[in-house]
């Protein structure tokens, strides 16, 4: 019987089929059979994010770092530097499955508590003050706007706050909701330029300033909720990023 001179790759879960030479990458077949494999790299083996799974058949990867030893038992491999020499059928994961398999349940967590070991105070370009304002009268009938600038001066050390048109639209009903009692946040660059009022919200909530830390990053995004007095992640969810399609 004559060598072999082509190999048939079956790709799951599209169960597209192709019959390639062998000494074929498997990122070359999949491509020649109209299987998407993002290769962020470019094919370099140097991003470890073109993972597939060889289910049946021999394949030769090359050695590469970005395969750990543990994945390559369990048939996985690159296949941007893994070719094929027989009769293959190679699963090809979702992107979010993937980024599963690399990133071991538990990973995200992980990394927070590791990121908590290193955790700095923060120092917020934004501040939240309760403020308790003298209700008017007949002897004090200052405009509510440098009402709240007066005592945001006398009781929180903030003098000559400005204030933009949404905030003041808003002012009257906040005052008045709980009795003249408001929590201020106020911006301040550090750059300079001032004091700004960005919000004034009806009764004490001077205790909760939250922030939100987005890592746009080219297989995920992560959104991380973070206490501003503390620094302390409070809750955090990530997604596929659907670009890396587009390369990193
Ligand atoms: S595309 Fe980056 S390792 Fe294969």
């Amino acid at each position: 019987m004559g060598e072999k001179r082509t190999c048939t790759v079956l790709f799951e879960p599209s169960n597209a089929s192709i019959e390639v030479a062998p000494g074929t990458l498997i990122s070359a077949a999949a491509s020649a059979a109209g299987v998407r494999i993002n290769l962020p790299c470019g094919g370099q083996g140097r991003c470890g994010r073109c993972l597939v799974q060889v289910r049946a058949g021999h394949v030769a990867r090359r050695a590469s770092a970005k395969l750990p030893q543990e994945l390559a038992q369990q048939g996985y491999a690159l296949a941007c530097q893994a070719t094929i020499y027989e009769d293959a059928i190679v699963f090809v994961p979702a992107q979010e499955e993937m980024e599963r398999v690399l990133v071991p349940v538990g990973g995200v967590s992980q990394k927070a508590a590791k990121a908590e070991q290193f955790l700095v105070p923060p120092e917020p370009e934004v501040q939240r003050c309760y403020v308790q304002l003298d209700p008017p009268s007949l002897e004090d009938n200052t405009a509510d706007v440098d009402r709240l600038r007066r005592h945001l001066a006398s009781q929180c050390g903030l003098a000559g706050v400005s204030l933009g048109l949404p905030v003041v639209q808003r002012l009257g009903r906040a005052l008045r909701e709980q009795g003249w009692r408001v929590t201020a946040t106020v911006e301040q660059p550090r750059e300079g330029g001032g004091l700004w009022l960005i919000d004034v919200a009806p009764g004490d909530a001077a205790s909760r300033l939250y922030g939100v830390a987005i890592d746009i990053g080219t297989t995920s995004n992560v959104v991380t909720l973070v206490d501003l007095h503390t620094g302390k992640m409070l809750a955090t969810a990530s997604a596929y990023n659907a670009q890396i399609s587009c390369g990193e």
